[in-house]
């Protein structure tokens, strides 16, 4: 497809990457997903949506989503993504996803979907799931391939998903004998699984989780953080050594990646900064540098959340940027599957 629009540059591939609007953000997201958004907005056309038609799959009706549409796109711009780098829009305001989800329905296997893992654990000791759980990877499908996304930046957690994108798009391709749907390469954020919880050291840092200690908000109370860095997990080697080794040290190693994170310098020198160092000073500097870090961000967000009307015009003009794709894709296939009868 051409795209002879201002807005698409024609020498840079079309990137796709997602967010749902559900959940508080945490350090993990601005590590693994953010700082990685704001490196590819430079190279690529990053198509950059606001998945609140997923989030409906778990929808609990007291949540005000709206309100955490706002949170959320604040905190993206406050990472330092720039509207005008790339499109922030919101994925319920172009109603195309949701024509082509269910053409892409009819080409989707139950047995695959019943396969994912994300769906096996989301659905496990539920009663009246709904069938959006299960067919849940099917609308990423459709968002992904609406726009001829060359390259899909996703998180380890989606692998799974991403390989049924491509499996769908191979397979209509081939009943159609054409090559109207791309196979998205996939950009993993290596970071993304790498954030442990703070004080179960094993489990991924996750916005769901029951307990708050385990989680670092972005928009945690300051004194809120000091103390979570105070009562998290280091190890217990005497005498201290501050060095990463995720099998043998994975408390330490966790707090390095954070630090080396928000500081931008490599885990080594950081090694060699903390050389001799005990956990006590080591958690010190930690969460001092954690809490201007975050200190300074609040600051940003405050600014975008205290200027709606910015996020709107912002979410407004991506819709007005990418409509147009979005339209000719659904007209394409409509003539495809010959529903324009005329
Ligand atoms: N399901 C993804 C998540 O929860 C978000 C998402 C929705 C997505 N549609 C997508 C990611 C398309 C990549 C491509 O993380």
């Amino acid at each position: 497809m051409i795209y002879n629009n201002y807005y698409i540059k024609k020498n840079k591939d079309i990137l796709f990457s997602a967010i749902q609007p559900t959940g508080s953000i945490t350090i993990g997201h601005y590590l693994g997903i953010f700082k990685l958004w704001n490196i590819l907005q430079k190279k690529y056309n990053c198509l950059y949506c606001i998945a609140n038609l997923h989030s409906l799959s778990t929808f609990n009706k007291n949540y005000n989503i709206n309100l955490n549409i706002l949170d959320l796109v604040s905190l993206i711009l406050a990472s330092g993504i720039n509207y005008n780098k790339c499109i922030i829009f919101l994925q319920s305001d172009i109603i195309e996803h949701l024509q082509l989800y269910w053409i892409l329905n009819c080409y989707t296997y139950i047995g695959e979907l019943n396969r994912m893992t994300q769906f096996k654990d989301k659905s496990k000791n539920k009663f009246n799931n709904n069938l959006s759980l299960l067919s849940y990877p099917v609308l990423m499908a459709s968002d992904i391939l609406l726009y001829d996304s060359k390259y899909v930046c996703v998180g380890y957690d989606q692998l799974q998903h991403l390989e049924l994108v491509r499996n769908i798009s191979k397979r209509f391709n081939k009943i159609y004998n054409c090559d109207f749907f791309i196979y998205p390469e996939i950009i993993i954020s290596k970071n993304f699984s790498k954030i442990m919880s703070l004080i179960n050291i094993n489990k991924k840092m996750s916005k769901s989780d029951l307990n708050k200690n385990n989680v670092i908000f972005l928009l945690d109370k300051i004194e809120v953080i000091k103390d979570k860095i105070n009562n998290c997990v280091t190890d217990s080697d005497n005498p201290p050594k501050i060095v990463f080794d995720i099998k043998n040290k994975p408390g330490i190693s966790n707090l390095l990646n954070i630090l080396s994170g928000i500081k931008n310098v490599s885990i080594s020198s950081l090694e060699e900064y903390f050389y001799k160092c005990n956990y006590k000073k080591f958690k010190e500097i930690l969460s001092k540098e954690l809490c201007s870090f975050i200190k300074l961000l609040q600051r940003k967000f405050l600014f975008y959340r205290n200027n709606e009307n910015l996020i709107k015009n912002i979410l407004l003009n991506g819709k007005k940027k990418i409509k147009y794709i979005a339209k000719r894709k659904i007209e394409c296939i409509n003539n495809i599957l010959k529903f324009t009868f005329n």
